[in-house]
């Protein structure tokens, strides 16, 4: 905007008069002395208001001033070590916008379901701004990465006729003339369309899974990459899978390490993430929680202490492959060696965050294709279409899909899924 700076500007700007328009983020006085914080959503500076340099009328101003009361701010950046973002501001005027009355959330500790009711302002927070950066990072590092590798964006629809993930987590709502429809789970089988029509795709969009567990990884609308690429195995995808990985951790490391900072993320942990990724067969893994004393029986999907057991073992992300076709999804392709198993990946991330990555190879044949879609009791009317993708040059074709939020949630270092997308839904969470 003509005639402002924002904050994360204002080391090209040192010994200068400038503009900052901002909200105050807290304050402090002493005698003849305050410290206001402003924030301007680029960042925070503190400045120094001296009585005797300002007019009495401003100084009366700012001793009135409260949390969130909006300002534009003028003042002198001056370069001070000790100052958080590096800089401190010498004011020299303060014109108030609006005075906030009684701003819900102060610097006292408040609950987590009254911060989650006040996410709308909660948003404010150096905490939570610093996950959403970092989110908004990785967003972009996806998006370079495929579109630097030719990969070509083909969204893909939410209204869907039918399930992609199983039946048991899908959001029905009303079409017209009495048809059902049903937010997409995935943008996998429309990827396997566009993918033979443009070789290597990627979707990157809003998915939802109507999921009743009430845990820290899930949401039941959340944010879905996934590449699709014709011609390749799953040897070829767990290979993409880590060079994206690594891409992406190597993205935020670079230009996101104030955030990871407040965050009080130990990089150390990050910094050693490079390809090779372990790879551990299924069989393997169930031999590994056999012998960890596990409640786990073979044949069955890995649940969350499962993950957390085997993701411990490792300073990288863990690439397990070749579950058992009954716990996977229909599409599979069935490993050539155990018919009973699928060419399928989980990618668990270190420090016992689990899966962020799903993807395998698909199912080339159509006839097995018929065969599972009716094993898994799913309308073969709804998929024709998907099955003409069989009949009209087939071929082997592999891709995967990563959750932006549970990516972020490693990366930051945080508990919870529920603080990295701006909105988030869940079970009992529709609002605001
Ligand atoms: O493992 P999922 O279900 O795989 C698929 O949907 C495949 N069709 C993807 C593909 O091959 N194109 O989901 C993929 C990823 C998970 O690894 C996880 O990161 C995330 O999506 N995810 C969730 N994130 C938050 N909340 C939930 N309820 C999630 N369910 C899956
Ligand atoms: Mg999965």
């Amino acid at each position: 905007m003509k005639g402002q700076v924002y904050i994360s500007d204002v080391a090209k700007h040192v010994g200068e008069e400038i503009t900052i328009k901002g909200w105050l983020y807290n304050i402090r006085s002493s005698g003849k002395l305050m410290f206001p914080q402003l924030r301007d959503g680029s960042g925070i500076i503190q400045g120094v208001v001296f009585k005797k340099n300002i007019p009495e009328s401003v100084w009366e101003a700012c001793k009135n001033l409260t949390q969130e009361s909006a300002l534009i701010v003028k003042g002198t950046p001056r370069a001070d070590e000790r100052a958080p973002g590096g800089f401190e501001l010498d004011v020299t005027d303060v014109e108030v916008i609006q005075v906030a009355h009684d701003y819900p959330i102060t610097p006292k500790e408040h609950g987590i379901e009254f911060l989650m009711d006040h996410r709308h302002l909660w948003l404010r927070s150096r905490r939570q701004h610093s996950i959403l950066k970092v989110r908004a990072e990785i967003i972009r590092a996806v998006r370079d990465f495929f579109d630097d590798r030719d990969f070509t964006l083909c969204d893909t629809p939410i209204f869907t006729p039918a399930a992609c993930e199983g039946t048991t987590t899908l959001f029905e709502c009303d079409y017209f003339d009495d048809e059902k429809a049903y937010l997409t789970q995935s943008g996998q089988l429309y990827n396997e369309a566009t993918a033979m029509a443009f070789g290597k795709v990627y979707c990157f969009g809003p998915t939802f899974r109507a999921e009743k567990s009430k845990t820290r990884r899930h949401l039941t609308e959340f944010w879905m990459v996934e590449p699709e690429i014709a011609y390749a195995t799953l040897e070829d995808v767990m290979e993409l899978a880590e060079n994206f990985i690594t891409f992406i951790v190597q993205r935020v490391l670079e230009r996101r390490k104030e955030e990871l900072k407040v965050l009080e993320r130990d990089i150390s942990k990050l910094e050693n993430i490079a390809p090779p990724f372990p790879r551990l067969h299924y069989n393997d893994a169930a031999k590994m929680l056999k012998e960890g004393g596990l409640a786990f029986e073979y044949g069955g999907d890995l649940g969350a202490p499962d993950e957390t057991f085997l993701s411990e073992k490792y300073d990288k992300p863990l690439m397990v492959h070749r579950y058992p076709a009954p716990v996977k999804a229909f599409y599979m392709e069935p490993d050539p060696v155990d018919q009973n198993l699928s060419l399928s990946v989980d990618i668990l991330a270190p420090e016992g965050y689990g899966e962020i990555i799903g993807g395998g190879q698909r199912m080339v044949s159509l006839d097995k294709l018929r065969e599972r879609i009716a094993e898994h009791n799913l309308p073969e009317s709804a998929f024709d279409w998907y099955l003409d993708l069989r009949k009209y040059g087939s071929v082997p074709h592999s891709g995967f899909g990563m959750g932006i939020e549970r990516c972020v949630t490693w990366l930051c270092g945080i508990e919870h899924v529920r603080e990295t997308i701006p909105f988030p839904r869940m079970l009992y969470r529709l609002k605001p």
